[in-house]
């Protein structure tokens, strides 16, 4: 028996050292030393109306100022006439009886003809339409004198027409009518318009003038851009924050999200001013408004399609402490909190609850299974506190299992965070949310930065996050290969943390070419196309390899947190039995390394290697370059429980293996 055990020992130390000898580098795999759990929510995504996320973004609605209620009434709008006739168009304001949508356009006409009078809309930076694609145009119509034709036109960047229908309308009457005409588009266009003429004398009043493409995701009318909606769903992310961010707070109170203003029908979701339509002088932004067409029925609805955990965030009673600070009295603080429980009433309640029935009434009579929510979007200070205790009391108090998110400021660091993370910590959080826009290198030093947090306290959820190639929030930033690679390494750190850190979402989300204001941020669309940046690529990565439990990865007895630039997390996948490992080399060397999986019976012989690199830190994805820097999968040989491979310069690998 000794015997025995001495030859296996030289065969092993030969083995290893023979490992050894020919790689420099070997990490040890303890797959079956289990570590932390890791939460199918871990890998989510924050979504914001900003950079035209929603509106000229997933929102597919083509016109803008739909409805005539932005500040200037008649922006995007364009009057063409052969001769001025005083009162021809109108805009109208019936506040007083329609407050959520006060005005509307009254058209009158006198023989006219194409060329007398007509309305074009120069839509979000153009209209991206597609060669032989059906088109849905509707209006809400009054007819105040009959004998008034619409002819709808698109028009590409030549003047052409490129698609055309005509609606008659058909309703006499008082009331508001809806009446669509749908028709296919000849060409494709990037920045096209939309024509209305008008043929016929009479009077009539327009509203909510709205063109959709046929092509929407799950052929919802009135839905989502499908193309930017496919890449979130092939993030399978755990979660969507929403709605912000910012957005949530608004400069001031006026202007902070309400969600009930966002349901319903939705000619009566009553239009604000996006806050990032002023917010930076440098990308002024004046035609931003939040129309809520993707309001908070359709969030919870895109939730449940791709398969992620609803997070809310509610407004606190407090506006953004950067812009006015203003916050709501503590006296009259009850609306907001309530706001909170009718949320969760309207998601989860049943049919014969107020909310839940209005949900169901929207066509969705099954409850959105709602876990938790965040009061407050990088909020700070004592007054934060204050107001969040009272939200917690309430909300706690009728749903005790409820989870809540609470904001630790604007910053991972500093005084702020300080009083906030001590003050959350005695108030038995149970989600912590960090941001952290920072350098690379920030992210790279910070990996260790949850090995020391309490493990059986409040759990963290990286609400917002992204490496800054020049500087926070500067318009110079750039979704490079370094930003990738340094999200990935600090993304190590959050998986070897998983029992600590639940939750992680990069942020901001979309940005659209012509319309952004912040960037780095994840997906870049025009009017017609998306690519995934590479820092998409890691975070679709890091997802799609999520696994279940973290396991011991080990270089001479240290976990791999950027020896020689290497950053490395290994987990297993008990529902599939595989091991996968994910190594980061931010160096511009290629490394060799060589793997031990001990703790396995066997492993399949042939595993995977995907492999996102390139050739140099500043590299980037662009809308007619898109794969420059992509994943690239291949097959890999085991041999018995070890493997070698070189970890190419600037790459993150996922290496994934079946154990028998
Ligand atoms: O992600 C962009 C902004 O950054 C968010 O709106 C805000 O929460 C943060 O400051």
């Amino acid at each position: 028996m000794k015997k025995i055990s001495i030859s296996f020992l030289i065969v092993f130390l030969f083995a290893t050292a023979n490992i050894v000898a020919q790689t420099g580098k070997v990490y040890t795999v303890k797959a079956n030393e289990l570590k932390a759990e890791i939460q199918p929510t871990m890998w989510g995504i924050f979504f914001e109306d900003i950079n035209m996320g929603a509106d000229g973004g997933i929102y597919a609605e083509l016109v803008k100022n739909r409805s005539f209620e932005f500040t200037n009434p008649l922006m995007g709008w364009k009057i063409t006439r052969k001769k001025f006739t005083e009162g021809e168009i109108l805009v109208l304001n019936r506040k007083e009886t329609n407050p959520a949508n006060p005005r509307y356009i009254q058209i009158t006409t006198t023989n006219a003809e194409r060329g007398s009078l007509s309305l074009t809309n120069e839509g979000f930076r153009g209209m991206g339409i597609k060669k032989g694609l059906r088109y849905d145009f509707s209006v809400m119509y009054r007819i105040k004198s009959p004998g008034i034709k619409l002819h709808i036109e698109l028009i590409n960047n030549k003047g052409e027409n490129i698609g055309e229908g005509l609606l008659i309308p058909a309703k006499e009457g008082d009331s508001w009518q809806k009446q669509s005409v749908s028709f296919n588009a000849s060409e494709t266009e990037p920045k096209a318009k939309l024509n209305i003429w008008f043929e016929g004398t009479g009077i009539i009043d327009l509203d909510m003038i709205s063109l959709f493409p046929g092509d929407t995701w799950k052929d919802r009318p009135g839905g989502f851009r499908a193309d930017m909606i496919q890449m979130l769903a092939d993030m399978k992310p755990g979660f969507i924050r929403f709605p912000g961010g910012c957005i949530v707070e608004g400069r001031e109170l006026t202007n902070r999200y309400q969600w009930k203003k966002t349901i319903g029908p939705i000619e009566e979701r009553q239009l604000i001013m996006n806050r990032w339509n002023v917010e930076f002088a440098h990308r002024p932004t004046p035609d931003y408004f939040q129309t809520f067409g993707l309001g908070f029925f359709e969030y919870f609805q895109l939730a449940e399609d791709i398969g992620a955990s609803p997070l809310p965030i509610l407004n606190c009673g407090m506006a953004c402490q950067f812009n006015t600070a203003e916050a709501a009295a503590l006296s009259e603080i009850d609306p907001y909190v309530q706001d909170a429980l009718d949320l969760i009433e309207f998601a989860n309640g049943d049919a014969t609850s107020k909310w839940g029935k209005i949900r169901a009434e929207m066509g969705h009579p099954e409850p959105f299974n709602l876990k938790m929510m965040g009061v407050g979007n990088e909020n700070w200070g004592p007054q934060y506190v204050e107001r969040l205790k009272i939200f917690r009391k309430a909300i706690k108090e009728k749903y005790p299992d409820f989870k809540l998110v609470y904001s630790s400021g604007t910053d991972p660091s500093g005084d702020r965070f300080d009083y906030l993370n001590g003050e959350l910590r005695t108030l038995k959080a149970d989600f912590i949310d960090e941001h952290y826009y920072r350098k690379p290198e920030w992210f790279t030093q910070n990996v260790t930065r949850y090995d020391n947090y309490p493990r059986n306290e409040s759990k963290i959820f990286a609400g917002e996050y992204a490496a800054q190639s020049a500087n926070t929030a500067t318009p110079d930033n750039k979704n490079n290969l370094q930003t990738a690679l340094a999200e990935a390494a600090f993304m190590t750190g959050l998986e070897r943390n998983a029992d600590v850190v639940n939750m992680a979402s990069y942020a901001p989300l979309f940005a659209h070419v012509d319309g952004w204001q912040w960037t780095p941020d994840l997906i870049w669309v025009d009017n017609l196309r998306s690519f995934g940046t590479p820092n998409y690529y890691v975070q679709q990565l890091f997802s799609l390899n999520k696994g279940t439990n973290e396991v011991s990865l080990l270089a001479n007895n240290q976990k791999v947190t950027g020896q020689d630039g290497i950053f490395g997390a290994a987990c297993i996948d008990k529902k599939t039995n595989e091991l996968i490992l994910k190594f980061v080399n931010t160096s511009d060397k290629p490394q060799d390394a060589s793997f031990v999986i001990e703790g396995v019976k066997k492993l399949q012989s042939k595993g995977t290697l995907i492999v996102l690199s390139g050739e140099n830190n500043d590299q980037v994805n662009t809308l007619d370059n898109p794969n420059t820097i992509s994943p690239k999968q291949q097959e890999i040989i085991l041999k018995g429980k070890s493997l070698r491979i070189t970890l190419k310069a600037l790459s993150f690998n996922v290496i994934r293996a079946k154990m028998l």
